[in-house]
C-alpha cells in the first residue's frame, strides 16, 4: 500500500482520532458477532503501547440522522473493554461538550469510544462544518475502517482536510491482500463469483475478466447467465434487464468463465422444500434453482487446483437453508485445502459461509468489507482511502 500507515508517524501523547468499522451486528443489548472488533485491536493496542490518547469512532447501523437507543454504541465500548482487558470510556455524544470533556480526560495510554456517528445527519452528508468538529478534538486523524472506506462521509473522508491522515493496520492489510490480487496475482489467478443479484456484480466481472485465468460463477447470478445461453431456468431468479449484458460478458470471458452444468432445484423458496439436482437444461415447470450441483462442484474444484491466488465473493447458493448449502460449503473446503494458494474472502456473506463453514482460519484473508471489498474488485478508488496522506 502506498500510503502512510500509524507505523510513519509520531503517535506518543497525542490525540489520535481512529475511524472503525464497529458496524456490528447486536442482540439483546449485546453483540453477537464482535469480528470487526478484533480486526481493529492491533491497530488499537499499538497505539496505546506508544501512549497515545485513543479516540475510537463509528458508526451502527443506519439511525438516519437520529439518537436512537437501540442504535447505541455502548454495548460495542463493553466488548472492546473486555477484548483489551481495560476499561473503555464512552462519550454519549460524538462532538460537543460531552465529546470535549471526555477527550480533555483522556491520558496517554487510555481509550475512549464516542457514540455513534450517524445519530448526526451531517456525517452521511460529509458536512464540512461537522469534519471540522470532530477534527478539533483530536491531533492526527487514522482511518482503520476499511468496511466503511466506500463511503464519503465526514469520519471516513471528510476529517481529513482538517487533520493529518494515515491508515491503521486493518486497513493496510486489507489493501494490501485485495491490492495484490489485482495489480500483480500470483498465477493462476482464479475468481469465485456469486450472490444473489448480477446486477451488483457487473462492474466486478468485468474488471475481473481482464485480471483472472479462470472465473467461476455460481448463486442466483448465474441464472441469468443460464438464461443467456439458451436454458429454461424455470421460476429461478432471473434478472431480465440483464440478460443482453450477461450474453456480451460471456462472449467476452469465452473460455474463462465457468458456469454450472447441474443446479439443485427447489419446488419452493424454504428451507423443508422438495429438492433434486437436475443438469441445467432440465429445471422442472415451477421450481427454482438454489444451489449448485455436484457435477459443477468437482468442476469448480478442477478448475481451483493449483491456483496461486483465489479471491471468492458471493456463495453458491441459498446456505441460509441447510439443503442448499452443499454447494457454498464444499467450495469453502476446497479453498482450505489448496495448499500453496493466497486465498481471499470477500466479506459479507462469503465472510459468513466460511465461518459456517468452520474454515475462516484457514483462508489467507477475510475482508471485514462486504460493499467496500466489492468497490475495490470493480477497481473503483474507495473515498475513505484516497484521502489518507501517501508515503
Ligand atoms: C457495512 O457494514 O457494510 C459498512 O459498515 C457500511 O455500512 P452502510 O452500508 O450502512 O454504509
Amino acid at each position: 500500500m502506498n500510503k502512510k500507515t500509524i507505523r510513519d508517524v509520531p503517535v506518543a501523547g497525542k490525540r489520535v482520532f481512529v475511524r472503525v468499522d464497529f458496524n456490528v451486528p447486536l442482540e439483546g443489548g449485546e453483540v453477537r458477532d464482535d469480528t470487526r472488533i478484533v480486526a481493529a485491536l492491533p491497530t488499537i493496542r499499538y497505539l496505546l503501547d506508544q501512549k497515545a490518547r485513543v479516540i475510537l469512532a463509528s458508526h451502527l447501523g443506519r439511525p438516519k440522522g437520529k439518537v436512537a437507543p437501540e442504535f447505541s454504541l455502548r454495548p460495542v465500548a463493553k466488548r472492546l473493554g473486555e477484548l483489551l482487558g481495560m476499561d473503555v470510556a464512552f462519550a454519549a455524544d460524538c462532538v460537543g461538550p460531552e465529546a470535549e470533556a471526555a477527550v480533555a480526560a483522556l491520558k496517554p495510554g487510555e481509550v475512549l469510544m464516542l457514540e455513534n456517528l450517524r445519530f448526526h445527519a451531517e456525517e452521511e452528508a460529509n458536512d464540512p462544518e461537522f469534519s471540522r468538529k470532530l477534527a478539533a478534538l483530536a491531533d492526527l486523524y487514522v482511518n482503520d475502517a476499511f468496511g466503511t472506506a466506500h463511503r464519503a462521509h465526514a469520519s471516513t473522508a471528510g476529517m481529513a482536510a482538517y487533520l493529518p491522515a494515515v491508515a491503521g493496520f486493518l486497513m493496510e492489510k486489507e489493501i494490501d491482500y485485495l491490492g495484490r490480487a489485482l495489480e500483480d496475482p500470483k498465477r493462476p489467478f482464479v475468481a469465485i463469483l456469486g450472490g444473489a443479484k448480477i446486477s451488483d456484480k457487473i462492474g466486478v466481472i468485468k474488471n475481473l475478466l481482464g485480471k483472472v485465468d479462470r472465473l467461476l460463477i455460481g448463486g442466483g447470478m448465474a441464472n441469468t447467465f443460464l438464461k443467456a445461453q439458451g436454458y429454461d431456468v424455470a421460476a429461478s431468479l432471473v434478472e431480465e434487464d440483464s440478460v443482453a449484458v450477461a450474453k456480451e460478458l460471456l462472449a467476452q470471458g469465452e473460455g474463462k468463465i465457468l458456469l454450472p452444468t447441474d443446479v439443485v432445484v427447489a419446488d419452493a423458496f424454504a428451507a423443508d422444500a422438495q429438492a433434486k439436482v437436475v443438469p441445467v437444461g432440465q429445471v422442472p415447470a415451477g421450481w427454482r434453482i438454489l444451489d449448485i450441483g455436484p457435477q459443477t462442484v468437482k468442476a469448480f474444484s478442477d478448475a481451483l487446483r493449483g491456483a496461486k491466488t483465489v479471491v471468492w465473493n458471493g456463495p453458491m447458493g441459498v446456505f441460509e437453508f441447510p439443503r442448499f448449502a452443499e454447494g457454498t460449503f464444499a467450495i469453502a473446503h476446497v479453498l482450505a485445502k489448496l495448499p500453496k494458494a493466497i486465498t481471499i474472502i470477500g466479506g459479507g456473506d462469503s465472510a459468513a459461509a466460511v465461518e459456517q463453514a468452520g474454515v475462516a482460519g484457514k483462508m489467507s484473508h477475510v475482508s471485514t468489507g462486504g460493499g467496500a471489498s466489492l468497490e475495490f474488485l470493480e477497481g473503483r478508488t474507495l473515498p475513505g482511502v484516497a484521502v489518507l496522506a501517501d508515503r
